[in-house]
């Protein structure tokens, strides 16, 4: 079975929580911060009261109640960029290439394995295309392309949405069919 040096088991946590912090956020501005539903009950609450704006002003009023939300998307990305490449220098490690040693592995782990090279190419993908949807006038990259490149950012969001609720499931059926200690090794090395 797998071990996992100290450094390797805090990237995995720290990882895990800044990318369900950002999957939340996410959640948060579709649903609750959602700024067009937001925008239309401050119009027609306003409205009740004798106030009419137009659907702009709502607008501005709406995104300015999510923004600051927003913000810890930005920052929970800095965050993650950082955690990125600190898994990029960790694949020089024993523990950050067993699951890739694919010779030594069985049909089912292969599989798995082959989850995670997906997995880690989304979540490259994702650092690198929010820093430059984020950076993209100081980088110099036209307007347009980045409203590409956002839409890329958004549809590689679905992968990685799929795979945090499969990855856990896999861990936790694993761990009861067998691979003992399977989780608790990824929590105290043991
Ligand atoms: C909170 C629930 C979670 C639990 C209990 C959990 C548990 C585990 C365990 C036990 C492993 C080792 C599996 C093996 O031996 O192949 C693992 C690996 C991994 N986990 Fe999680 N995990 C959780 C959340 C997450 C989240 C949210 C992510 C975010 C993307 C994530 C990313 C990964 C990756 C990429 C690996 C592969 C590590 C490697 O071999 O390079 N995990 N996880
Ligand atoms: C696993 C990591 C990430 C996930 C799951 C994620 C998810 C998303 C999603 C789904 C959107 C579209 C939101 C919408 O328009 O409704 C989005 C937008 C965005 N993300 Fe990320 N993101 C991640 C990492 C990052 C990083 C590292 C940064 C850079 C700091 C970043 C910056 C942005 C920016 C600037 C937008 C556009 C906001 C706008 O148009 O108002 N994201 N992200």
């Amino acid at each position: 079975m797998k071990k996992w040096s100290t450094s390797f088991r805090i990237w995995h946590w720290v990882n895990a929580f800044v990318v369900m912090g950002l999957i939340g956020t996410v959640l948060l501005r579709e649903t609750f911060l959602n700024s067009r539903e937001n925008a239309s009950i401050i119009s027609n609450k306003l409205l009740e009261m004798g106030i009419a704006l137009s659907g702009e002003q709502a607008k501005v009023i709406a995104k300015s109640i999510f923004a600051p939300m927003w913000e810890w998307h930005i920052y929970l990305g800095y965050l993650f960029g950082a955690l990125v490449l600190y898994r990029l220098a960790l694949f020089f490690t024993k523990s950050g290439k067993q699951s890739f040693c694919f010779k030594e592995l069985d049909m089912h782990h292969k599989l798995v394995s082959a989850g995670y090279v997906v997995i880690y190419v989304s979540l490259f993908f994702m650092a690198i295309s929010g820093l430059m949807i984020h950076f993209y006038e100081e980088l110099g990259v036209l307007k347009e392309t980045a409203h590409d490149i956002k839409e890329l950012h958004e549809a590689v969001y679905n992968i990685i949405l799929i795979f945090v609720p499969l990855h856990v499931a896999g861990v936790v059926v694993a761990a009861l069919r067998g691979e003992e200690g399977l989780i608790s090794k990824m929590v105290n090395g043991k």
